[in-house]
């Protein structure tokens, strides 16, 4: 049976972006037909400066939202990464697969590291190891699919190059995975700043749609999308990226095709209504059902629990090949 593994970090509030690049998919399509297992990746919301209780709210939120988005803990595993050793356990084997110029070469790195470096702060080492992590969170668990929005794909691939390196030097220990991405809205961008990704830390909110907005918030924030100057409804991500990104959205929300969506708007202003309506009607069950399962907070631990339990069992043997493959002597 295909295996699925995917992750949300905690280090911020989820956005619509994680929600139709990837936690929509796992719900409506992943958990459905694979052996699938997703993954609160708290470990690492530490590669930069944070707060530990806030980042301690953001994992039970994260792991709340996934609930209450749909995913549904008799057909897949749910977990917490750090209640998983196994994680930990094999990146330091793939750190002594991967090289340092293939790291420095990742693009969330350098973005990343560019930001803490104005910002005066130091660029933590894990920042740099991070998508070693990663490739482990994927391999430990055997995984064919890794559902991910498109920002993603560089770490997937890098998670690719590793399995088959550390298989050619060691023998076959690895499944070698592939990512999958949306058909639409695999990158969805900020509504202020239609050039960059809607993401969780982005300075301003103004521009991101959280999935725990009021419904209010969220049309305020669709209706004052940033859009051009021009007047006609067109899907050109090159030289209209506000209006494409709204379309894009749209599509995704209401499973319809983002150029024909284009045809049957007249104006932005009703484009701007039909998207902001479709997202607060998509958004309405998941805010609902989290405020229900915020107050069982018992629940959700039980379900983690139980998920670390599994994820555990089924990568430990996994991991203790590989570390046998790489030349370490077994324990006892
Ligand atoms: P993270 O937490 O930034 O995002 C979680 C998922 O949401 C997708 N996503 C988006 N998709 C479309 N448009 C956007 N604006 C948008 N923003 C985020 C991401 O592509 C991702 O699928 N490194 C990962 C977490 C991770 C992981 C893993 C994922 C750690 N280990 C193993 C898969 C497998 C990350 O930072 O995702």
């Amino acid at each position: 049976m295909t295996r699925i593994f995917s992750g949300l970090k905690p280090t911020g509030h989820l956005t619509l972006g994680n929600y139709l690049g990837a936690l929509r998919r796992w719900v409506e399509v992943d958990q459905h037909r694979a052996e699938a297992l997703f993954c609160v990746v708290d470990l690492h919301a530490l590669t930069v400066e944070h707060d530990p209780a806030r980042v301690r709210r953001l994992s039970r939120q994260a792991a709340t939202l996934m609930l209450a988005a749909g995913l549904d803990p008799e057909r897949c595993t749910v977990f917490v990464q750090s209640h998983v050793d196994e994680h930990a356990r094999l990146s330091y084997l793939l750190e002594c697969t991967a090289t340092d110029g293939e790291l420095r070469r990742m693009i969330q790195y350098k973005e990343k590291g560019t930001r803490a470096r104005e910002a005066g702060e130091g660029v933590r080492l894990s920042l740099l190891t991070y998508p070693v992590l990663m490739a482990a969170d994927i391999l430990a668990h055997g995984a064919d699919e890794v559902p991910v929005g498109e920002d993603q794909t560089q770490h997937v691939e890098l998670t690719r190059d590793l399995a088959v390196r550390f298989n050619q030097r060691y023998g076959q220990t690895f499944t070698v995975p592939r990512a999958t991405r949306p058909q639409v809205a695999a990158r969805v961008m900020d509504l202020q700043d239609p050039g960059s990704k809607m993401g969780k830390s982005h300075e301003s909110g103004a521009g991101i749609v959280y999935l725990l907005d009021e419904a209010d918030q969220v049309r305020k924030k669709i209706m004052r999308a940033v859009t051009d100057s021009g007047r006609e409804v067109r899907y050109d991500r090159e030289s209209s990226p506000g209006v494409a990104n709204l379309l894009e959205i749209l599509a995704a929300c209401t499973g319809g095709n983002p150029g024909e969506l284009a045809a049957v708007h007249q104006s932005y202003g009703s484009l701007k209504r039909d998207t902001a309506d479709a997202v607060v009607e998509l958004l309405r069950p998941v805010r609902e059902r989290h405020a229900e399962l915020a107050k069982d907070s018992g629940y959700v631990e039980e379900v983690l629990s139980a998920g670390a339990e599994r994820a555990r069992a089924a990568a430990r043997p996994r991991v203790d090949a590989a570390y046998a493959a790489i030349g370490l002597l077994p324990g006892r």
